[in-house]
């Protein structure tokens, strides 16, 4: 059902605050930048291999990671995987009772499609499935 793991998504306060550890003391490559309104983050993604750290900073108190941060402080956000097929995925998680959050894909980072799994069904990580732009279907 999953391929790989896409990313691994993390909650921080401040970009350029992060950046200076994921990308000037891990030396980790920036792929890419992008504001997603649809999730009301600021995101990075830095290369690992052939997956990412995806850094999550939120737009706003209100927004989702803002909660986050507010509860829990910064830190491990969420785990991707990546699929080839999210409708079908999602419909058959769903069948096999896991809770979704996302019934339909949203629109993701570099124009990939998302959708989030409940962590009540996924042992407590926030999961995420993602489809690369571009991916087969
Ligand atoms: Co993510």
């Amino acid at each position: 059902m999953f391929s790989r793991i896409d990313h691994i998504g993390v909650a921080v306060a401040e970009l350029d605050q992060a950046l200076a550890l994921y990308r000037d003391t891990y030396q980790l490559n920036v792929a890419h930048r992008e504001i997603v309104h649809e999730q009301g983050v600021e995101a990075v993604l830095l290369d690992i291999g052939e997956g990412h750290v995806e850094l999550l900073a939120p737009l706003g108190a209100d927004t989702p990671v803002g909660k986050f941060l507010a509860k829990k402080g910064p830190g491990l956000h969420h785990v991707a995987y990546q699929v080839t097929d999210i409708e079908g995925t999602l419909a058959t998680l769903a069948a096999t009772g896991v809770e979704l959050i996302d019934t339909a894909p949203r629109t993701g980072i570099r124009n990939s499609r998302v959708a989030f799994l409940h962590p009540r069904s996924s042992g407590g990580v926030l999961t995420e499935i993602v489809q690369p732009a571009g991916e087969a279907h």
